[in-house]
């Protein structure tokens, strides 16, 4: 009975009434629907006060009320007319009970809502992670974000996702908590950016989109994760810091700022259809995120149009009634702290209800929010028998359904194997998602090494077993994902070692490898035999660098890494082999950018591999690089500074306010990564973009076609006034705890334990004189946004309007198959404080045979070319002048041309400005300066970059033609491709 009733007993002790008294938003100002946020007279003294010094410490966020109403905007329309059907028939603690969580452990997923028994509506499954299903066995481990991101590749990308839907739901998910585009990536030493895609937005929404659109294909429900600015790990949540108890970390971000860096890829994720966006733990200006009524009511469900449901994160709820009127639509694990009992909704939100603290409106539209992501992606038709079938909380085939409460002895785990062919694509992707660094025409192998030889712990095994640290917390052996909630177990881990050790052996080679990170002493004498005349060969050295989620420590890095080196002695471990080895290819495992200052120069340092994360494939997708059965094509999706300094933002690792909240100025604005390098003019060793290939490709005959600058109208209107879906009695008998019910312990359910709310609510404080803001409970018709949309999700829709649409030609100078990220970047002009020098605004994968010539397409929208406005409230299209440019990375631009944005410019003529001669391109640079020299040197053939048209014919290996591969490498190759 427990398993179909999960949430219907009250507990007879909670104390009921915190939904009534409890506020923590910071937002409880008089009703003010759309205060200008965030003014610019809080910042003085700036010359361009919003985009350069950014948001202050202890700024505020400006209340927006009522919160938004679903109406089934775009392709939500039939969703909608379903759940409103449902949510309809619904009582009211039915409908406490879609938007409650039953507590922590208290069912078999990670967070479970509760069910609906009357109607056989089963609670819903949620479950980590973004890189496969969480907590069970005979899964997928992907590739994590970070790599997915350097593949640049939509196609991939979109697979990726569709393959770790398919996984959940065969496993009995609803919603699968992923994927990850905050944290963005602020300052590289994030603990999670390494869950999500990239640091540049662009990149970053491009990339959730692809997934998005993959997983729900698969029939479950994506959670886009963690809404906003939810960029480190220290202080995320309140807690205790040196004996002084902290609120957690305010994100302070000024209004531009918020919107064309860490809003854009959650716009993306919208116009993807994500059901469900999870918010973050921390504060954004000093109102924590579940409960702040400007990113949820104003940015996410007024401006975006969002209309899936908001979900929190675990524990992120602050408050009962202010959370509700803020646009939290669904809380979990739904108990006020892990296993407490108590709880900010359940009961509370009933009682609140019926004693008018939340409209009714507000409940039906939580429950109309949920029940439509859920009919969007179909999931009634993609159901599984004995969903959940595996428990979150133990792999043993019997055991506790309801894990806390150790109650309902069971068969609770199928083993199911949800893996299917997955195994291949994630080889795939994680070898197209390699970054050739530096290759001085080591790379790729022959396979005729005399001898090859593998050096670091990171090649190896975890001694522990790859699952044996909980979460991956620990850094033993190679590593392919980083720890926390965003993993998963692995089936299987291929380590380099073996793989690297079987290709060999294929070709009767010999091979060595030294993998305990003390044993320098066998280092230097394996790595001396390959350096000595008559032997030569190969020595492949492997280091990395970890970091994940705050809950766990690893080497004194809480979740944050506490430096940008290499773990495990890296450094000192490359030197060694360095030293003595004069073909020594380093290959990183890395979660983020890595200080590679003191080796990447290096003369006996032939070749550098950024590997990523590359999940439980590893070490056969870096052995197809290596030996060339891959080509690689992946670009690093973040830029790689000299020094830690050169990124000009960093985390916060001590309290700077007392005890008050610690402050997290975005004081860097726009300018992250490779922005803040340009803008700073510092050079990097590999920029944003950059990443070699086995072949050469050159790029000419810019082309940019106007398709015409229509005037971009505000969108204005009405929506309807709040709708509300079936009746809720007032007589509160009709909520007591169903006679004779047999409740599981420490679990949340909706019932009332006493007919008077007050005794009900068993709170002391239960109907102080608390004022909740007013505009909280109006339910007439409201006015849309300017950037607001009235017919879709995403904003206003003219925002995606295409005014351009840009080829280039890219041509494979070299001699074999290869892929060649092409990329197209933008100078919105400007003031060089106002505007970064150039942003990412299209990108493509293009498989290009050698000699071949291939057209690249992209098209510019309206947003592209725009920049927030913060007077008006809305994107415009200024005055500045603006060049596109399309080249092979973020500073190796090689064409370029105005855009002619003015009116007159909204002709539909071919742009006369094209580069169409390859002699054109070291004037049609972006950068006054040659190419960064860090990078030329690395780049395949130093004295001559690869891919200049010039030189056509230089390919890495043209000049040491002994290392070259024979044709039948590569087309062994090219068939997997
Ligand atoms: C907290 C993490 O921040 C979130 O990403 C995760 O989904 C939940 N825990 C559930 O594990």
């Amino acid at each position: 009975m427990h398993l179909l009733w999960g949430a219907l007993a009250a507990s007879a002790s909670l104390p009921f009434s915190q939904a009534a008294v409890k506020n923590h938003t910071g937002n409880g100002f008089p009703n003010g629907r759309a205060a200008v946020p965030f003014p610019n007279v809080v910042y003085p003294g700036a010359s361009v006060p919003y985009a350069v010094a950014g948001a202050k410490t202890n700024q505020t966020s400006p209340p927006s009320y009522p919160s938004p109403w679903g109406t089934g905007l775009g392709d939500w329309a039939e969703a909608y007319e379903k759940a409103i059907a449902f949510v309809s028939q619904l009582t009211l603690t039915e409908k406490v009970n879609l938007t409650t969580g039953v507590g922590w452990e208290g069912d078999k997923c990670v967070g479970n809502n509760g069910a609906i028994p009357r109607l056989a509506f089963n609670s819903m499954c949620m479950e980590d992670s973004p890189l496969g299903v969480r907590d069970t066995d005979f899964n997928s481990a992907f590739s994590a974000g970070v790599t997915t991101a350097a593949t640049w590749d939509r196609q991939l990308i979109y697979q990726r996702g569709f393959d770790m839907g398919s996984e959940h739901r065969d496993k009995g998910v609803d919603v699968q908590l992923g994927p990850v585009v905050g944290p963005l990536g602020r300052a590289p030493e994030g603990g999670r950016n390494w869950e999500g895609f990239s640091d540049d937005p662009y990149l970053a929404g491009q990339a959730v989109m692809a997934t998005v659109q993959g997983m729900q294909d698969a029939g479950i429900m994506a959670c886009t994760k963690h809404f906003i600015g939810n960029e480190q790990e220290h202080f995320r949540e309140p807690g205790e810091f040196d004996g002084v108890e902290l609120p957690g970390y305010s994100s302070n971000v000024d209004d531009r700022t918020m919107h064309e860096m860490y809003l854009w890829p959650f716009a993306d994720a919208i116009r993807a259809g994500t059901a469900s966006i999870m918010c973050s733990y921390n504060q954004i200006n000093n109102s924590y995120a579940c409960q702040n009524s400007y990113t949820l009511n104003h940015l996410l469900k007024n401006e975006l149009g969002f209309q899936g449901f908001v979900m929190s994160d675990w524990s992120a709820q602050h408050s009962g009634v202010s959370s509700a009127l803020a646009g939290l639509d669904m809380t979990m694990p739904g108990d006020e702290s892990f296993d407490s009992g108590t709880a900010y909704w359940g009961a509370n939100l009933t009682i609140a209800v019926l004693n008018g603290t939340v409209p009714q409106w507000r409940l039906d539209d939580m429950c109309v929010r949920i029940m439509a992501g859920y009919y969007y992606v179909d999931r009634p038709n993609n159901m599984v028998p004995d969903a959940p079938n595996f428990s979150a909380w133990t792999t043993d085939t019997y055991g506790p359904y309801h894990w806390y409460a150790n109650k309902d002895v069971t068969q609770i785990n199928y083993h199911v194997d949800v893996q299917g062919n997955h195994a291949q694509g994630i080889r795939a992707l994680a070898a197209a998602g390699t970054v050739l660094l530096k290759n001085n025409g080591a790379l790729p192998l022959t396979g005729n090494e005399r001898l090859t030889t593998v050096f670091g712990e990171d090649a190896g095994e975890n001694g522990w077993g790859p699952n044996g640290c909980g979460d991956r917390g620990c850094d033993n052996g190679t590593l392919a994902m980083g720890w926390g909630s965003g993993t998963a177990n692995f089936p299987y881990l291929i380590t380099p070692q073996e793989a690297i050790k079987a290709e060999v052996r294929a070709n009767n080679g010999n091979f060595e490898s030294v993998t305990s990170s003390a044993a320098f002493n066998q280092m230097q004498a394996l790595a001396n035999r390959v350096g000595q005349p008559g032997v030569g060969g190969a020595c492949i050295v492997f280091a990395n660098s970890d970091s994940g989620e705050g809950y766990i420590t690893v080497d004194h890095n809480e979740g944050d890494r506490n430096n940008l080196t290499l773990w495990n002695a890296g450094n000192h471990l490359i030197k060694t082999v360095a030293d003595y080895c004069n073909n020594t290819i380093v290959v990183m495992h890395t979660v983020g950018p890595v200080l590679v200052d003191s080796f990447y120069d290096h003369p006996n340092v032939t070749a550098i591999l950024w590997a990523g994360l590359p999940g439980q494939e590893s070490g056969n997708s870096i052995t197809d690089i290596l030996y060339g059965k891959v080509n690689p094509g992946g670009k690093t999706p973040f830029t790689w500074g000299k020094t830690r300094a050169s990124y000009g933002t960093d985390l916060l690792y001590m309290p700077n306010e007392g005890d008050a909240a610690p402050q997290l100025d975005f004081d860097a604005g726009i300018f992250t990564d490779y922005r803040g390098f340009d803008r700073r003019n510092e050079t990097p060793i590999y920029e944003f973009g950059f990443g070699l290939s086995y072949t050469t490709f050159s790029y000419s005959n810019l082309q940019v076609q106007s398709h015409g600058i229509t005037p971009y109208v505000p969108t204005t209107g009405n929506t309807p006034a709040a709708p509300t879906y079936g009746t809720v009695s007032n007589d509160t008998s009709d909520y007591l705890v169903p006679e004779g019910f047999d409740r599981v312990p420490v679990y949340i359910y909706p019932f009332l334990n006493s007919t008077s709310l007050n005794a009900s609510s068993g709170d002391p404080m239960y109907g102080i004189d608390y004022t909740f803001p007013a505009g909280g409970y109006d339910s007439s018709a409201q006015p849309y946004l300017g950037a607001g949309s009235n017919v879709a999700p995403g904003g206003n829709q003219q925002l995606y309007d295409v005014i351009f649409t840009v080829t280039a030609d890219i041509t494979n100078t070299g001699s074999v198959v290869g892929d060649e990220v092409a990329q197209l970047y933008i100078s919105l002009g400007g003031p060089s404080d106002y505007n970064a020098k150039v942003v990412l605004r299209g990108f493509d994968r293009i498989t290009i045979s050698p000699g071949a010539t291939v057209t690249f397409s992209a098209d510019i929208t309206r947003r592209d070319l725009s920049n927030w406005d913060i007077d008006t409230q809305n994107w415009v299209i200024n005055d500045y002048p603006k060049t596109v440019y399309v080249g092979t990375s973020s500073r190796k631009l090689y064409l370029s041309s105005p855009l002619d944005t003015s009116s007159s410019g909204s002709s539909n003529t071919t742009s006369s400005s094209m580069m169409s001669s390859a002699s054109s391109y070291s004037t049609s640079t972006v950068w006054s300066a040659p190419v960064s020299s860090a990078s030329t040197e690395s780049a395949a053939s130093t004295e001559s970059a690869p891919w200049t048209a010039s030189t056509p014919e230089t390919t890495p290996w043209a000049a040491s033609t002994e290392s070259a591969p024979t044709w039948s490498a590569w087309s062994a190759a090219s068939s997997g491709w």
